[in-house]
């Protein structure tokens, strides 16, 4: 183990050459100059007032004054580390996605996160886990963007600024912080009933993990692989933790968050210092496109899992966490997920909250990593380069050289051509056929709210559903308007009449 932490890759090479050693340096201005006191502004005379002229002063604290950037505005608490994964299947009948062809190991970087809290709230509140993965692929970025529960709140990205004011502290008095029980989000939640199935999984053990070694991760969506001769195969993604799923209970969580709003971010930390790598096996399950509307339920609607008794898991490969960041800020916060960033082999599908997301993440980073160049920064460049005729903006890092950065051009030299025009690999959109009336709308396949719901509260054990149980009693007690919890009753009345009774 200890060895693979020391084998470099092409990722960590180039984050240790842009690192920077301070260790018994002169200290410097940002321009370079030495600094010869660092202790005392420039004044005049011992007592008297500080001047102007104190450039160096004003060098740091300008920098000092800018050192917050916006949080992300959900899954703003995280913890990253970097990795490997390695692929051990041969999927090429299904997609031709370079990264995940048989043998091959590519460089990745993983952020565990909480969605509701700060930046600075605690890891043991009960939420949903992100599980996002960069893969650095010789073809580019790919971002596996998902959360440790297989389905989402909601099934339409119109809907997802609504949940997520609902879900977060209330705007008159900012409580609570913590993402406990609040009239807001149980007031949305119980006018939304597509939330059930969500709300069986965020009210079980799978919202307090043990530790973020030991929960699975899910795509969420149904994506689309493309094989060699453009023909699709729908796919969902699982991630299996090696050392299987583990939770604590709810007063363990509570205490534990009192003692240590750190106790998961330390777990990883730790355990990947010490050299035992968490490992995940990467699943995925394959679904025909000829058998798109076989099922009882949409495969485009991301409230609804594909039971692994209709269509099992397959292994197709491994990530190994083994190195941890070596600056907080510049890699865990700077990085960029987003579940639009595709390579060759692998497409969207028509699922309308994962339609939704292709646009937020990228809107959102250029706002939050401060304008257009974040792709620049070490721990979002890709691997094998980047080129285009795009230019300038907010501190461009890259210095493309030559007179030409438009297309077309007779200009042969310096000048980027795309893929099709030398017969080269690059990034097709499957083929997909389309036809249909422009309507605002929601397919009437998306209309069963509860037979998964149940599916979930009746797979578990009976200690597991108690707590279950106990979670909705905790949370709905402290939700002040009688007719909220009413409302709610009623949706878990719909999923299990024992359930509400309890
Ligand atoms: C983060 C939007 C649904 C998983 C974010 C961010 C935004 C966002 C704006 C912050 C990104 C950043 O600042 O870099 C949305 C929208 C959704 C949606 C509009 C629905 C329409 C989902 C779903 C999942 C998910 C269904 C899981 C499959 C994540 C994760 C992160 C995230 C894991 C954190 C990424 C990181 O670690 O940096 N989302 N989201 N989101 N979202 Fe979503």
């Amino acid at each position: 183990y200890l060895n693979m932490k020391k084998e470099k890759n092409v990722k960590t090479i180039e984050i240790d050459q842009r690192s920077v050693d301070n260790h018994q340096k002169v200290m410097t201005t940002n321009d370079g100059v030495p600094m010869y006191d660092n202790n005392n502004t420039l004044k005049a005379g011992e007592r008297g007032p500080s001047l102007q002229q104190d450039h160096i002063y004003f060098d740091k604290l300008m920098h000092f004054d800018r050192e917050r950037i916006p949080e992300r505005v959900v899954h703003a608490r995280g913890s990253g580390a970097h990795g490997i994964f390695e692929a051990t299947a041969d999927l090429s009948q299904y997609t031709t996605a370079a990264f995940l062809k048989k043998g091959t190991v590519t460089p990745l970087f993983t952020r565990f996160s909480t969605v509701a809290g700060f930046k600075g709230s605690t890891d043991l509140a009960r939420d949903v886990r992100g599980f996002s993965v960069k893969f650095y692929t010789e073809a580019g970025n790919y971002d596996l963007v998902g959360n440790n529960i297989p389905v989402f709140f909601i099934q339409d990205a119109m809907n997802f600024p609504d949940l997520v004011h609902a879900v977060k502290p209330e705007p008159n008095n900012e409580m609570p912080q913590a993402a406990s029980a609040h009239d807001t989000f149980w007031d949305f939640i119980s006018l939304m009933p597509e939330s059930a199935h969500m709300i069986m999984w965020t009210m079980s053990d799978r919202a307090i993990p043990r530790s973020l070694r030991m929960m699975e991760g899910f795509g969420v969506h149904t994506f689309k692989f493309v094989n060699a001769q453009g023909k699709g195969t729908f796919v969902k993604f699982h991630w299996k933790p090696r050392l299987g799923v583990h939770s604590v209970a709810w007063n363990e969580a509570q205490k534990i968050s009192g003692f240590d709003a750190d106790f998961h971010r330390r777990d990883l930390w730790e355990a990947i210092e010490k050299g035992d790598f968490p490992q995940w096996d990467l699943g995925v399950q394959l679904i025909p496109e000829e058998d798109e509307l076989k099922y009882s339920f949409d495969i485009l609607d991301a409230t609804k899992i594909i039971p692994e008794e209709l269509i099992p898991v397959q292994i197709v490969g491994t990530m190994t966490l083994n190195r941890n960041p070596e600056n907080f800020f510049a890699e865990t916060e700077q990085i960029a997920f987003d579940p639009g960033r595709l390579v060759p082999g692998i497409d969207v599908t028509d699922d309308p909250l994962l339609q939704g997301r292709i646009f937020s993440y990228m809107d959102t980073q250029n706002y939050r990593l401060g304008g257009p160049n974040f792709h620049e920064l070490p721990i979002n460049r890709p691997v094998n380069g980047k080129h285009n005729n795009q230019k300038d903006g907010f501190a461009r890092m890259d210095i493309p050289t030559g007179a030409v950065s438009y297309f077309p051009n007779s200009k042969a030299e310096g000048c980027p051509y795309h893929a099709m025009l030398n017969g080269e690999v690059g990034f097709e959109s499957h083929k997909q056929p389309l036809n249909g009336t422009k309507v605002r709308a929601r397919s009437e396949s998306f209309a069963d709210h509860f037979s998964q719901a149940r599916l979930f509260f009746t797979s578990q054990s009976p200690e597991e559903q108690d707590h279950i149980v106990n979670a909705l009693s905790f949370e709905l007690s402290k939700v002040n308007d009688v007719n909220i919890r009413k409302r709610q009753l009623a949706i878990l009345n719909q999923i299990d009449k024992d359930l509400a009774k309890k």
